[in-house]
């Protein structure tokens, strides 16, 4: 067990390092650097993806939150409505037609009961769908039309880590391929993004090696009544992606939204003793955010930032600073969101490998 750890003590821990090389494997082979293109070996029938007119992410967990930050990617570059839904509450529409609409799968187990119901409902009605998991020859791989693999290599801990990043490098360059199918590609965009994901791992990598100093700011804060995420844009899934993970293994009360939303409800929870963690990358409109972080700055919370190194220093609690990556950025805070989940459960003696109540995949519905 120890061997298979690699020397951490947690699956998770060890998961989370994975991540630089994983992040590669998820793009390897799949980026023409010359062209400026995607391959991502389907079998879709360009005509299809080029007529398309609604593209519908199913997932659960990790995964959803993964799909929210792909629906943007989508949108942004390929000029198609991209929707989210748990796979659990999905139903297949009226008001759409089924040979213009693709229904996304995102699962890293391939096996979720609840996204396997919203894609065979999709398949009876006529829709194609297109799997994106982490498990060869799973059942989403096998069910669904066509199938991309996220190449991110086993995952152990029920908390989902190196896959979350996958997912959504994976729907980045999926969102670059339909983008180019429907001659809605622009080279600019399309290059800044390409070469994000290429330097993606690099930053990750500058990330787990300033762990220390997430630990420590995670040990100094785990006696926390409750914890808010926020951020906006692709900082928002980050934002829930951060709060998921620290209430699965810390068991901790943990919340995240859109930052925007904080004033609409969560504000009213906001004391000196709920640590707010906030985005202020590019990609997550980090004024708009910085001004959503003062509201609870006047409610004593203390602030913990993730923003752009070219922002300069905050007025906050603690600060970490993410390199230059675009829009890419929130991806990177979320590495240091991962650590801080990890060591302030750890710091409790928490089961982090395998939290109670939760299982690696869930299969009833
Ligand atoms: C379970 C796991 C989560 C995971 C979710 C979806 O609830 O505990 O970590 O995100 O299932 O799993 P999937 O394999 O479909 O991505």
């Amino acid at each position: 067990d120890a061997a298979e750890k690699g020397g951490y003590d947690h699956y998770m821990l060890k998961e989370i390092h994975e991540q630089p090389q994983s992040l590669r494997q998820a793009i390897a082979g799949r980026i023409d650097d010359f062209e400026g293109r995607v391959d991502l070996d389907l079998s879709l029938p360009e005509s299809f993806l080029r007529e398309v007119d609604e593209i519908q992410l199913v997932a659960c967990g990790t995964s959803y939150h993964a799909c929210l930050f792909g629906k943007q990617l989508i949108e942004s570059l390929a000029d198609v409505r991209a929707t989210v839904e748990y796979g659990s509450e999905y139903a297949v529409g009226s008001g759409r037609t089924p040979d213009r609409t693709l229904v996304v799968g995102v699962s890293q187990s391939g096996e979720t009961a609840d996204t396997l119901r919203g894609l065979r409902a999709a398949r009876r009605s006529g829709v194609r769908t297109l799997g994106v998991t982490n498990t060869v020859d799973s059942t989403v791989a096998r069910e669904c039309d066509d199938a991309v693999y996220i190449q991110a290599g086993p995952e152990i801990g029920v908390a989902a880590t190196k896959t979350f990043g996958s997912q959504v490098v994976t729907l980045a360059l999926l969102a670059v391929a339909v983008a180019d199918a429907r001659d809605e590609l622009d080279p600019e965009v399309a290059g800044d993004l390409l070469d994000g994901l290429q330097r993606l791992p690099g930053a990750v990598q500058g990330v787990l090696d300033d762990e220390e100093t997430i630990r420590d700011v995670a040990e100094h804060y785990a006696d926390g009544e409750a914890f808010f995420f926020v951020g906006r844009q692709f900082g928002s899934p980050v934002a829930l992606e951060g709060a998921l993970k620290l209430k699965e293994i810390s068991y901790d009360h943990a919340e995240g939204f859109p930052a925007g939303e904080l004033k609409h409800g969560p504000l009213a929870l906001v004391t000196d003793e709920t640590p707010v963690l906030a985005l202020l990358t590019d990609g997550a409109r980090p004024d708009e955010t910085a001004n959503n972080v003062r509201e609870v700055q006047a409610r004593g919370a203390p602030v913990i930032a993730f923003s752009s190194a070219t922002r300069g220093e905050e007025d906050v609690a603690e600060q970490f600073s993410i390199p230059d990556l675009g829009l890419l950025e929130p991806l990177v805070a979320n590495v240091y969101l991962q650590l801080f989940a990890y060591h302030l459960a750890n710091s409790k003696g928490r089961s982090i490998d395998k939290p109670r109540n939760l299982a690696k995949s869930v299969t009833v519905e």
